[in-house]
């Protein structure tokens, strides 16, 4: 499609100038290929670039028309150049995996220190925790070293933490399969709730084809969700334990969240091909770090397990997660307070609850989360497609966020803003602070919704979203006809938009001083959200 800057209608050229904006502010993300800790910096640096984009957006746009005219034009030609971007940085990647296989460098000074050993005896029943945390003190203190959980056996470990930082260029090298205790009640009740805990990290990767098994049915079953007597407040926990559960940004209001593998207060970290399987809750986190690349993981648990979040990001910057595929029974990915720069490519999902970036704002509490890009993905039968779900009552704000070419298959909400999200046993008060959306851009986005809502723009009444973009957008209800729903929700389509989304461009002008308006002749009780 070309853009014929000249003719278009002003207001059109503004909003298609803030369209031009949010994807150079996207484009930032993948400025950062590779991760080694010497590019880390550099990846860091391209920090600052996004921000005069962010700029753009602000500045409403009159005076920049002129500068922005070739982000138009470029837009309009279409996505050539990005995908040559991808395909690049995908190759550069291959290569330097081959060079930095430990196998094949063994010979060049690599340093294998194996759990067996330290006394690990692999046979799925012997607690091997101390052969690991032996193994992981030796490889953590040698330059080179790969900490190697052979392939073939199961180890079974408690939870652990390992600590960094290590000396230079490790490699965790998982063969075999790791498989945590069975029964809630053998975790120490004192021991925060994380089963395989890596902080301090600096350059390290992760690799294997190996199994991380949380053994989680058992959880699963005495979860609140599942058994209705475990409601329990949260109690206060020990300052040790991450700021992601500690301040409950994802706090569950029926307990801790349990995370299987997780990396906190790392940079430059890399994961690549491992199995996360039946995990008590989040699969994996990655919290306050930076510089984290993760592909061709794989995450299986069953479509009914509670809270069974694939990959969950927290107060991290430049995190790219690509070409793996997550079944589970929450959110295949899921994006919470302080995160930026965040890329998901090439990601098949479901079962599962989505692409979510949120919950944000529980509590009241402040939470931002800024330049998020989905490029190419398929979501199978999951509960939502690509949410964004607030919490009555927060604040901060969720801005320049890129979904596109994006596959969906009977999908229940394929695309949402929820700023109504109330995942608690209680219901919510309607409050009128809230976390504020802006910036987020649907691009090819197409087929099947499972219910009649295909689109779903939920916004505050007193904070509306606004600069919500469509640009070809086509779902489809098999026995029906899709709907858009818009409660204070303002931006525009451009190209074919398929249920249309009118309801965007309708006058919203009382929604911000806290009365009802832009939005459809529904109560509020239909579409304000209960997970639970
Ligand atoms: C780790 O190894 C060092 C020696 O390299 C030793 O002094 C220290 O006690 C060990 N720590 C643990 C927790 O085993
Ligand atoms: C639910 O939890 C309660 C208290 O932990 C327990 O006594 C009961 O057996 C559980 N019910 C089921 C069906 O697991
Ligand atoms: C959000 O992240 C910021 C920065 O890390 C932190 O100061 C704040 O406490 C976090 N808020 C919540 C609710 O976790
Ligand atoms: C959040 O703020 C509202 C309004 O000020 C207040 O009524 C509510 O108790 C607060 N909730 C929490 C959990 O602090
Ligand atoms: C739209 O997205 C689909 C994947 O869902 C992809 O196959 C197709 O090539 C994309 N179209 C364009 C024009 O990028
Ligand atoms: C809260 O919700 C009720 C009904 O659900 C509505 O009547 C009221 O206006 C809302 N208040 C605010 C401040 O949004
Ligand atoms: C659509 O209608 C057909 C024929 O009535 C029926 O067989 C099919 O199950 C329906 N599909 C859905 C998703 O309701």
């Amino acid at each position: 499609m070309k853009v014929g800057v000249m003719r278009l209608p002003s207001l059109q050229l503004v909003s298609l100038m803030l369209v031009a904006a949010v994807l150079a502010a996207a484009e930032g993300v993948s400025a950062g290929g590779f991760v080694a800790p010497d590019e880390v910096e550099l990846w860091r640096g391209g920090g600052g670039e996004e921000e005069d984009d962010i700029g753009v957006w602000e500045g409403g746009g009159g005076n920049d028309v002129v500068e922005e005219e070739e982000e138009v034009e470029a837009w309009g030609r279409g996505d050539g150049e990005e995908d040559e971007e991808w395909e690049e940085w995908e190759e550069e990647e291959e290569e330097k995996d081959f060079s930095m296989n430990w196998r094949s460098s063994q010979g060049r000074g690599r340093m294998p220190v194996n759990v067996e050993t330290f006394g690990a005896v692999g046979d799925g029943v012997t607690d091997d925790t101390q052969a690991f945390l032996d193994a992981w003190n030796k490889s953590c203190s040698l330059s080179n070293a790969v900490f190697l959980v052979p392939s073939g056996r199961r180890y079974l470990v408690r939870a652990v933490r390992f600590r960094g930082p290590c000396q230079d260029n490790l490699i965790i090298q998982i063969g075999g399969t790791i498989v945590a205790p069975e029964e809630p009640k053998d975790w120490d009740p004192k021991n925060p709730k994380t089963w395989l805990y890596f902080s301090k990290l600096s350059g390290v990767r992760f690799q294997g084809d190996g199994v991380i098994d949380g053994s989680g049915s058992k959880w699963w079953a005495s979860s609140c969700k599942i058994n209705k007597t475990n409601v329990r407040p949260i109690r206060s926990l020990s300052l040790t334990v991450s700021s992601t559960m500690q301040r409950s940004s994802y706090g569950r209001s029926c307990g801790w969240v349990v995370q299987a593998l997780t990396i906190d207060s790392s940079i430059g970290v890399r994961v690549k091909r491992l199995r996360l399987q039946n995990s008590q809750q989040i699969h994996f986190t990655v919290s306050r770090s930076d510089a984290v690349r993760v592909s061709e993981m794989q995450v299986l648990a069953p479509r009914d397990s509670p809270n069974t979040d694939g990959i969950h990001i927290s107060e991290s910057t430049n995190v790219v997660i690509q070409r793996s595929k997550i079944q589970t029974g929450d959110d295949c990915i899921s994006i919470v307070n302080a995160s930026a720069n965040i890329k998901m490519k090439n990601i098949d999902c479901g079962p599962g609850h989505g692409i979510s970036i949120g919950s944000l704002g529980k509590d009241n509490s402040t939470a931002v989360v800024t330049g998020i890009v989905l490029d190419t993905a398929v979501l199978r039968e999951t509960t939502n497609g690509v949410r964004i779900k607030t919490w009555q009552g927060g604040s901060g704000f969720v801005r320049s966020v890129r979904f596109q070419n994006v596959r969906m298959l009977n999908v229940e909400n394929p695309i949402i803003i929820d700023q109504f999200y109330c995942d608690s046993p209680t219901t919510c008060k309607n409050q009128t602070s809230a976390v504020k959306v802006s910036q987020v851009l649907y691009r090819n986005i197409s087929g099947t919704s499972k219910t009649p809502r295909a689109m779903k723009f939920a916004c505050s009444d007193t904070v509306p979203c606004n600069n919500i973009v469509l640009h070809n957008v086509n779902l489809r209800v098999e026995n029906g006809t899709a709907v858009t729903f818009c409660n204070c929700a303002m931006g525009f389509d451009v190209g074919v938009v398929q249920p249309a989304a009118d309801c965007l461009k309708s006058d919203s002008s009382r929604c911000s001083d806290g009365t009802k308006g832009g939005s459809q002749d529904e109560d509020r009780t239909s579409w304000v959200h209960t997970e639970l």
